[in-house]
């Protein structure tokens, strides 16, 4: 096995810190003392009560949570309550919400009196694998490889291709497990960092069907026992970053190792989503943007009662405060339509389009592709622009190199104040050798989407024509990670459907 320098230094550090650790304590590591700037928060009440209980926050607006009296909302952008109803082919009713965790851009895993449910576009679905596995789940986390990884009392798992796959060590499941964040190993391989009886893990996916758990460590003082963790995802020219929230200290670890951030008082919460980092201390509400590396605190907010709910990756929360649920955030950031954080695209040509939060309109609205402006009229504010009859164009990726990218949206107010949401995607251009659908599809038909789409509960999918006619419908669901319902699905099966389709969805 080669040595990534990484991994070297990341070692000699470890050791270095374990030796002076008894000597002199804290100086060991790097130290950050960042300088928050002040900032006040947009805000924007949610029109139900929800209940203080982990939700799940949607990147293009809005969420799932679980409301005061137990029931289960969606809300919208502007906070009011949106479409979300069990889907008829469910047999089992939901039940008092207990919590809901994400499980994909777009799905939302909810854990509920019944058991398992998936709230995915509006509709409520019992997969197919919610008899495995009963109410129990810690938290759930999506390594950089799209893996999706869960932990519960009765271990942890992995979700793929439809199936939960159970992680075990010398044949017994990992049980204990009180903290789980998605961030690289040590060697930059993408992983998922769990607390586990006290100790630190990481597991690795080595293919798509085996995986590694390996022992893992930070630099800890004796005494000192990690609390928490978030992780940070990777962005253009960066990686996944890991945070722990020690019992007496904030620590990172970034490619270039260890460091510790002192913000003055020892943080309480800590809650990751995308690029953006919310960190809770006794009085102050914290936000660390890792794209720009600048810190800020809310002002004018009374935290006394406060409790995070969930993050987006646009740098929104939607937090508990004195009794009120509201989604906080920086500025009135606008939310991009049809591309998420770190999305594959693999089509020359996508529909993108920003959606302006309530509140003061902005004075101009631009989109930035990898920095350069591209100008954008509303109130539809396509990057592509749009036909006369208004539909939307689909902007071109073609001349971009195979690589990660960046579309940010910027809105420019009045009172010179913007705010921007930048979205980092991966582009891997399609050769379009053509694909059939007998050949290359229909057998991920059968291992994915026939459960639902043959009688119900979804759409009958079940032959070519039916594909064929569905294409650019289909297309789109497998893209946006919307279906398969139960799961994410391995993605180079997604790129299989996308040529498929592109290459004129032969039989
Ligand atoms: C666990 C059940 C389940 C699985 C598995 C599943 N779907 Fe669905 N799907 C649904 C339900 C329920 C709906 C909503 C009813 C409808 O519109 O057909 C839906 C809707 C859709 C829609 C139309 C609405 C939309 O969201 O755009 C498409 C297209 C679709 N599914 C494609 C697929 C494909 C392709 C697969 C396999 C790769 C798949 N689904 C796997 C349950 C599932």
């Amino acid at each position: 096995m080669s040595m990534h320098p990484r991994t070297a230094s990341s070692v000699v550090s470890l050791l270095l810190a374990a030796v002076v650790s008894s000597a002199c304590g804290e100086d060991s590591l790097p130290l950050d003392r960042p300088q928050p700037a002040a900032f006040r928060p947009t805000e924007v009440p949610s029109s139900v009560e929800l209940a203080s209980t982990p939700g799940f926050a949607d990147q293009s607006g809005g969420g799932v949570f679980a409301s005061a009296s137990g029931g289960l909302v969606r809300l919208r952008l502007d906070g009011s309550k949106g479409a979300l109803e069990p889907h008829p082919g469910n047999t089992v009713a939901a039940g008092r919400v207990n919590a809901i965790f994400r499980l994909g851009p777009h799905s939302a895993l909810v854990e509920a009196e019944n058991g398992l449910f998936l709230a995915e576009s509006g509709w409520v679905i019992a997969p197919p694998w919610r008899d495995a596995l009963g109410t129990g789940v810690i938290g759930t986390a999506q390594s950089e490889d799209g893996a999706v990884w869960l932990a519960h009392t009765s271990g942890l798992y992995r979700l793929q291709e439809g199936t939960l796959a159970a992680l075990k060590v010398n044949g017994g499941p990992l049980v204990g497990i009180t903290a789980m964040a998605a961030a690289p190993a040590a060697d930059g391989a993408p992983g998922v960092w769990f607390l586990r009886e006290g100790t630190l893990n990481v597991a690795v996916a080595t293919s798509a069907t085996t995986y590694q758990v390996r022992g893992a460590s930070a630099p800890l003082d004796a005494g000192e026992v990690v609390e928490s963790m978030a992780g940070l995802g990777p962005a253009v020219g960066t990686s996944g970053e890991l945070w722990l929230l020690t019992n007496k200290r904030l620590l990172r670890q970034t490619r270039d190792g260890w460091r510790q951030v002192d913000l003055g008082a020892r943080p309480t919460q800590l809650l990751a989503s995308g690029r953006f980092l919310w960190v809770k201390s006794d009085d102050a509400l914290l936000l660390y943007d890792a794209d720009v590396n600048t810190w800020g605190v809310a002002s004018d907010l009374d935290t006394r009662e406060f409790r995070f709910l969930a993050a987006d990756e646009s740098g929104c929360a939607w937090v508990q405060l004195g009794g009120e649920s509201v989604a906080v955030s920086r500025a009135p950031v606008p939310r991009v339509k049809g591309l998420y954080q770190g999305m594959q695209v693999v089509e020359d040509g996508l529909v993108v389009s920003a959606v302006i939060p309530p509140g003061t309109a902005p004075q101009s609205v631009f989109f930035q592709v990898d920095g350069t402006d591209v100008p954008t009229t509303g109130p539809q504010y396509s990057l592509g622009g749009a036909e006369a009859d208004g539909t939307l164009k689909a902007y071109s990726f073609a001349g971009l190199d195979a690589g990660r990218h960046v579309v940010a949206v910027v809105a420019r107010f009045e009172d010179g104040t913007e705010a921007t949401r930048t979205v980092p995607f991966d582009y891997q251009p399609l050769d379009t050798e053509p694909l059939s659908w007998a050949a290359d599809i229909r057998p991920i038909h059968e291992a994915r989407c026939a459960k639902c789409h043959t009688t119900t509960p979804g759409r009958p999918l079940n032959t070519y024509e039916l594909w064929k006619a569905n294409a650019a419908l289909i297309t789109a669901a497998v893209r946006d990670q919307r279906m398969p319902a139960d799961g994410p699905m391995d993605p180079q099966l997604i790129t299989r459907i996308q040529r498929w389709a592109a290459s004129g969805a032969r039989p």
